[in-house]
């Protein structure tokens, strides 16, 4: 039986300014929270007249599924977005006013995931890139309060760390939410007016060269270009990493293909790992289990190494049915 996405008039419990140019919007919307995972998002359509005539996406900085005992209006279930004004939807979204109704189409795409026997977290966010991290980071943190198994294998919760950047003080957003969760967020910002002056992933570099950090798995979201780097970072310390990839969306469904982006076709990105990394005997094994599997031995040391170490092949994915997240090993870089 398939649940979602569904379409449903949400009504709005809380709408606030928390920083000059930043949002908070509470929605009163069970179908969707019941399902709504972190790294998800909805669409939302910004007002009734249906102008403008896209709806906007936005990723959930909290999630209230609905509960059995309902002591407070977030039981009944709600989910939390953080926004940004950037242009003319976020602008009249601004306008809109407590108690009204707004349509939204959710939850949308795949989100994060947790990887099996990992220790540690670390979860980088970069401007209001922070908002989608702290439903993630409570939901890793919270399984382990309640003893949950958050993967199959594991009975321990990751260790979470939350850095923090953006350009000044007033551009930092989630320290209040990341410190209830008795966590200590780390903050970056490149005008020094807040924690270490300079971006979110010196923080990242500073914390992995100072304490190492085995079986971790970083989790980004922020602008293009930290993201980039927090995955050439990840490459470097070879830890795996999630990215929240926020491409500009049209119809947020798969129909527009509007939010297609390259990554690297995985046959050839494990052939460009074997040829590159990986000791002789291993290779051959790994040829013969993967797609390429049927080829001739003899023909095999000619045909994978040099080509694709260079030029990786790529194919478009829509980053509204795949992604938003990925692994960032998947994402080309450019
Ligand atoms: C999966 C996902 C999650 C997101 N989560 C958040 C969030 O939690 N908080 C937040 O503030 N912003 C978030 N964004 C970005 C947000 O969608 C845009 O800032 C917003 O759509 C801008 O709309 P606008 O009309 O004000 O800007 P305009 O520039 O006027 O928008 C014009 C068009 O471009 C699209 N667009 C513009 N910027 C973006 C962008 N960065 N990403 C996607 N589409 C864009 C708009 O949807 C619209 O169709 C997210 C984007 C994606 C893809
Ligand atoms: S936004 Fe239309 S296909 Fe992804």
């Amino acid at each position: 039986m398939k649940t979602y996405p569904k379409e449903v008039k949400a009504r709005i419990l809380i709408h606030r300014r928390i920083a000059a140019d930043y949002f908070r919007l509470r929605l009163l919307c069970p179908e969707i929270a019941r399902f709504a995972q972190p790294g998800q998002f909805i669409m939302l359509r910004v007002n009734e007249l249906r102008d403008p005539f896209l709806r906007r996406p936005f990723g959930f900085s909290r999630i209230f599924p609905p509960q059995e005992k309902r002591a407070r209006p977030e039981d009944e279930g709600v989910l939390e977005i953080c926004y940004q004004i950037v242009g003319r939807g976020t602008s009249l979204m601004t306008q809109l006013r407590e108690g009204q109704r707004l349509d939204i189409l959710g939850p949308l795409g795949n989100g994060f995931w947790a990887k099996e026997g990992q220790k540690g977290a670390i979860l980088v966010g970069g401007g209001i890139g922070i908002a989608p991290l702290i439903s993630w980071a409570e939901k890793l943190h919270k399984v382990g309060g309640k003893k949950k198994r958050l993967t199959r294998n594991s009975e321990e919760a990751p260790e979470v760390f939350v850095l923090i950047g953006g350009k000044s003080r007033d551009k930092i957003l989630g320290i209040r939410e990341i410190k209830k969760m008795g966590l200590d967020p780390q903050v970056a910002t490149e005008d020094g007016s807040m924690g270490l002056p300079g971006l979110a992933t010196d923080l990242l570099e500073r914390e992995l060269l100072t304490k190492g950090h085995d079986s971790t798995s970083l989790y980004a979201c922020g602008p293009m270009p930290m993201l980039a780097r927090v995955a050439q970072i990840a490459d470097q310390f070879d830890l795996p990493c999630q990215v929240l990839m926020e491409t500009r969306m049209a119809c947020g469904v798969g129909a527009c293909l509007g939010c297609a982006l390259k990554v690297k076709e995985r046959a050839f990105r494990e052939m460009a790992q074997i040829g590159v990394s990986r000791p002789e005997e291993e290779k051959e094994e790994m040829i013969a289990e993967s797609q390429w599997g049927k080829m001739e031995k003899e023909n095999q040391k000619e045909i994978f190494i040099p080509v694709i170490a260079e030029a990786p092949t790529f194919r478009y994915a829509l980053a509204c049915k795949e992604g938003p997240v990925f692994e960032a090993r998947d994402i080309l870089w450019e």
